[in-house]
């Protein structure tokens, strides 16, 4: 072939990768490349037409570009994490919302004042105000840092730009959802998927311009940081923020109890349809301020408030195949592929059905007409089968009792139960591929090791091309294979080598969640990286004559229990896991945990707590140690430096304990003071 033939299609080949990854990008708003790949692309195509000025009359790079942006937009870390919210489905779950932070309080028959709010299904953002001034403008990003959009939300006519009032404030840090009205989506709709890709897209074009061909609306619904804070409650705050000009939702309620807030579900349940913008639930949330501030966040979420959501989107479709799919514990999921279908603006062709039991019970076939739903971004499901639409001869299901590895899988007995649990698991760990796979992918994750250009595809592309296999082979990857890959150049090679010399420096508790033990998720991660303190202490559980030792002084932790300990144990005593970890941990400096305030006033103390205390519950009390410095601890152990002693029903075997350990005690009245102090 003549040599230019050859660069046509060379050109060729690339421009048309560079538009389906502009149509995912644009169109659809899940882009398959990261963006510098996407620039590396486009640097390419724009070199060969440097080189070879002939390319230009088949096409130019710069005309299908557009707008996509060239560079990231600069990261900023938030003032506060953007949290998530934990869901609720029914009345039950709600149920259970107000009993748990009743019992974080300790407010036994005392009613909680909730706020409820339309979740508006948008993109959020944070607007940062310092002396009344719109100076930030930021996406949620992963939580805890955001990107720069200022410029594009700067675009939105409504979002105020100074804010003209005494009381405002120095700093205020309103958080809010961009969403696009279902009467303005109608207008472009042939170019996305649904309102909220439209929103999102927009907001993440490079330039403000084009952001500001897309009308965008918002909703401020809550505050990141404030200083001086003169807010008591949420109520009075978006009271306020609208007289300063902000947009508040017009829907908000105040509630009183279950059934007010069940009411209110069902009543705007009812208006939904009627809508000019797409909610996917309510928000409730406590609704003073002093009480939020008590009841603080889980790892991922705010105790104090929930998203009660609507009900499902459900549709019909034709199961094409029943797969089994492996996951990094080893369980072993089935999975319907249907044919495809749209259930609330979202194409589907993949549905779970959970487990053998669920399969059983529903005695779901191949070839069923079946319902499936999809609530919020959770996996679609199977919710029923349509019998009377079952051809004739089809047959029963019959569930693999082996892995996709070949191996014999198990169901395992639960410790705390003593039931057998309903998930079928390949206990072969890091021995069975698709489950090696699925732990690689894990350790990569934003959560862990958080490496930037490496995600599941990427991991998929370099297993099936035997770069990866373990762990430790992240930091030892053969980059001139990868250079020779389609969709890799230099530029995103270089982000990828960044991004991983990066992410060798761990802090412990992150390195111990992302090793995958089972049970032991980001909440123990943390307990036990506190614990152990350094990784020269961690290492200690690889050792095999004294780990039973270590083990058994973990008993002392609250929220370590037989079940994890068990889980520990087995992890380390097998053979694979020992050498993976230890292989891993060369490659690493892991650095000591720091708890989240190391300076307070339990700074490195070991607290026990016994006993009830009329203000607060045990719950309450464990997270003002923590947040003071403090370990809590289960046990009693020479180890301990406090004892604090509630007033109701302490155990005195325990008081004796501590007594003969010399263990400081501290009683109920003089915990209330160090509070105060
Ligand atoms: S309050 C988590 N109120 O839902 C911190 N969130 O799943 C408290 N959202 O990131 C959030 N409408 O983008 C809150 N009225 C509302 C909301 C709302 C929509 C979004 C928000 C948040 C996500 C949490």
């Amino acid at each position: 072939m003549a040599k230019n033939e050859e660069i046509k299609l060379l050109y060729n080949k690339k421009i048309k990768s560079l538009k389906k990854h502009n149509k995912l990008y644009f169109t659809n708003d899940s882009p398959e490349i990261s963006d510098a790949d996407y620039d590396n692309l486009k640097f390419e195509l724009i070199e060969l037409e440097k080189k070879y000025p002939f390319l230009k009359k088949i096409e130019s790079v710069s005309e299908i570009i557009g707008a996509k942006p060239s560079n990231k937009f600069k990261k900023i870390k938030h003032l506060q994490p953007m949290l998530s919210l934990s869901n609720a489905f029914n009345k039950s779950d709600m149920e259970d919302f107000l009993k748990k932070i009743k019992n974080f309080l300790n407010y036994e028959e005392k009613q909680i004042e909730l706020i409820s709010e339309p979740k508006i299904d948008g993109i959020s953002a944070t607007l940062v105000y310092e002396n009344g001034i719109l100076t930030k403008g930021l996406s949620r990003g992963d939580g805890s840092t955001g990107e720069d959009i200022l410029p594009n939300l700067r675009t939105i006519s409504t979002i105020p730009k100074t804010i003209k009032s005494k009381e405002v404030p120095t700093l205020l840090e309103i958080r809010c959802e961009i969403f696009i009205s279902k009467k303005d989506f109608n207008k472009i709709k042939h170019k996305f998927a649904n309102p909220r890709n439209a929103a999102s897209g927009s907001l993440r074009q490079k330039d403000p311009v084009e952001t500001s061909k897309i009308p965008l609306k918002y909703f401020a619904y809550g505050f990141g940081s404030i200083n001086p804070m003169i807010f008591k409650k949420q109520s009075e705050f978006l009271e306020t923020i609208k007289k300063w000009s902000f947009i508040t939702n017009p829907l908000g309620q105040i509630i009183q109890n279950l059934d007010e807030a069940e009411e209110q579900h069902k009543k705007i349940d009812e208006l939904r349809s009627s809508l000019d913008y797409d909610i996917d639930g309510l928000v409730f949330k406590v609704n003073n301020l002093n009480l939020q501030k008590r009841l603080g966040n889980t790892s991922n979420s705010p105790r104090w408030a929930i998203a009660y959501k609507f009900s499902a989107e459900k549709a019909f479709t034709k199961i094409k195949d029943i797969i089994i799919q492996v996951g990094r514990t080893g369980a072993i999921t089935p999975v319907a592929k249907v044919e495809p279908v749209t259930v609330g603006g979202v194409i589907v062709s993949n549905a779970t059905l959970h487990n053998e039991d669920e399969i059983k019970k529903k005695d779901i076939r191949v070839g069923d007409i079946i319902k499936i739903q999809r609530a919020g971004d959770v996996i679609p499901q199977v919710v029923s089968v349509d019998i009377s639409k079952r051809e004739k001869g089809s047959k029963k299901y019959v569930f693999p009792n082996k892995c996709l590895c070949g191996a014999e899988t198990k169901k395992e007995l639960s410790k705390s139960t003593n039931k057998e649990d309903a998930v079928r698991r390949c206990l072969k760990g890091y021995d069975c591929k698709f489950t090696a796979k699925e732990k690689l992918k894990h350790i990569v994750s934003k959560e862990a090791f958080n490496i930037d250009g490496l995600g599941k595809k990427v991991i998929e592309q370099f297993w099936d091309l035997n770069l990866i296999r373990e762990p430790s082979d992240i930091f030892d990857l053969d980059y001139s294979k990868i250079e020779k890959l389609d969709g890799w150049g230099k530029l995103s090679i270089n982000n990828l080598k960044k991004a991983i010399k990066k992410s060798q420096s761990i802090p412990l508790d992150k390195f111990i969640f992302s090793i995958g033990i089972r049970h032991i998720g980001q909440e123990n991660a943390k307990i036990l990286a506190s614990f152990f303190s350094s990784i020269k202490e961690f290492i200690k559980l690889l050792d095999f004559k004294n780990r039973k030792k270590f083990l058994y002084s973990l008993v002392d932790l609250d929220g370590i229990g037989e079940t994890q300990i068990q889980s520990i144990d087995n992890f380390f005593s097998n053979k694979t896991n020992f050498r993976i970890v230890s292989n891993l941990i060369n490659k690493l400096n892991i650095k000591s945990y720091v708890g989240i305030n190391n300076d307070g006033k339990f700074s490195n103390k070991k607290l026990m707590f016994t006993g009830g205390f009329k203000n607060m519950s045990r719950s309450e009390a464990k997270a003002i140690a923590e947040n003071n410095g403090g370990k809590v601890l289960g046990s009693i152990s020479k180890n301990l430096d406090f004892l604090v002693v509630g007033d109701s029903k302490p155990t005195k075997r325990k008081v004796e304990q501590a007594k003969q350990l010399k263990i400081k005690i501290i009683l109920e009245k003089d915990w209330n003071k160090i509070l105060n102090s």
